[in-house]
């Protein structure tokens, strides 16, 4: 008889994410006459850039001429996207090499597959709070995970402990949900410490895109070692507005090469080749010809433009938290305010005292580990004008 992965008895029956849809769905139909305003999953409002739609009218184009159509794809991406890939790193003053660049249909799906490289037996760090796709993941697999704090008193932003051994280590900056963000100097430290013990660090720089003070790295390569031991994650979900369209990419350096316990030496680049061209046939070329636009100095100066605007969604929430009296994090590098939740509450309750009394739906803080259980997250990325009424309903709660 099959037997099923029991690894999933140990995850909760939904996803975070599935669990507040159904809420709010189950929610919206017993009250239909009710405006919810949605600041829960850091879903897009803003439409397409122009230049990325002009290129991906083109490109359906050349799928519709018999000498310009296209079959199937190179599984890790198109060389113009992995080049143009490589030449915003080295704008931004990293090198990597085109062939460490895999293009692939998002860092959800990356940071989940990664897995795939690993022995089981591997201890895998993780900060609490954080994005619950690396706990998940690792729980379907069956391996042990070790968490670090991420609190108020170190500013959501753990560091390494000589005396805690990890394998596998997750980070992610600017941090979902927190804000927080690393500086180079702390960076470095996880970098020594990865180096020092063997350990990879798998970094999520979704949201790098934030950062909008000038010191704070975007890129873990931008921190000295970090090619011997890292593996960076990337979307253009937040940079660009692709949550829909899906469009993303890994980082894996040649330089990871570790030896098998037969004394055979493995590169991580290639395992994750041999991987993606068995389990994955890429991404669409018309996707691929609109993230090739992003990449672009003008493509660029749009997304920068569209992010813009979120920002001053982050700023008025923030503003909000700060005329309310409520402690908060993130907002200035980050899409995401994370705050504590008034009246002391447990964040589910605040969850739904928030749909139920004033119908803004947030994120509560449980659902990225304990630390998050007093806490809630609210994000940037509806228009400002609901953005501006959730602002004005949420003070009627005091
Ligand atoms: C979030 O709200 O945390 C993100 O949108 C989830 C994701 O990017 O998958």
């Amino acid at each position: 008889m099959v037997k099923f992965n029991e690894n999933y008895l140990n995850i909760k029956q939904s996803y975070l994410f599935s669990e507040i849809a159904k809420r709010v769905n189950d929610f919206c139909e017993a009250n239909p006459d009710k405006k919810v305003i949605r600041l829960g999953i850091g879903d897009v409002t803003q439409p397409l850039g122009k230049l990325v739609v002009e290129a991906l009218h083109g490109a359906v184009d050349e799928m519709g001429k018999a000498e310009t159509f296209r079959g199937y794809g190179p599984e890790q991406g198109y060389d113009f996207l992995r080049e143009s890939i490589r030449d915003y790193y080295k704008r931004n003053g990293v090198d990597i090499d085109a062939d460490e660049i895999f293009v692939s249909d998002g860092a959800k799906s990356d940071t989940g597959n990664i897995t795939d490289m690993f022995s089981v037996d591997n201890t895998v760090l993780v900060p609490d709070p954080v994005y619950p796709v690396y706990v998940d993941t690792n729980i379907m697999n069956g391996r042990n995970i070790i968490y670090m704090d991420g609190t108020a008193e170190n500013g959501f932003l753990p560091m390494p402990d000589d005396s805690v051994k990890a394998d596998i280590i997750y980070l992610c900056s600017p941090n979902n949900p927190t804000g927080a963000v690393y500086t180079k100097a702390q960076l470095k430290e996880w970098v020594d410490y990865a180096n020092k013990n063997g350990s990879i660090i798998l970094f999520d720089s979704a949201y790098e895109c934030f950062v909008s003070e000038p010191d704070l790295p975007r890129s873990i390569y931008s921190v000295e070692g970090a090619k011997s031991c890292c593996v960076e994650f990337c979307s253009l979900s937040k940079t660009a507005g692709f949550t829909g369209t899906r469009c993303g990419y890994t980082i894996v350096p040649k330089a990871i090469v570790k030896k098998a316990s037969n004394g055979t030496e493995m590169s991580l680049n290639q395992m994750w080749n041999r991987r993606q061209t068995t389990k994955f046939n890429g991404v669409p070329y018309i996707v691929q010809r609109g993230a090739a636009a992003v990449f672009t100095v003008e493509g660029m100066a749009e997304a920068k433009a569209m992010i813009n605007n979120y920002r001053k969604n982050a700023k008025l929430i923030a503003d909000t938290m700060d005329e309310m009296g409520v402690k908060y994090t993130g907002g200035v590098n980050s899409p995401y305010i994370w705050f504590e939740c008034p009246f002391g509450m447990y964040s589910w309750d605040f969850f739904d005292k928030m749909l139920n009394e004033i119908q803004v739906v947030g994120t509560p803080g449980a659902g990225f580990g304990k630390n998050g259980d007093n806490y809630f997250r609210l994000t940037s990325f509806n228009n400002y004008e609901n953005t501006k009424e959730a602002m004005e309903r949420f003070k009627t709660l005091f």
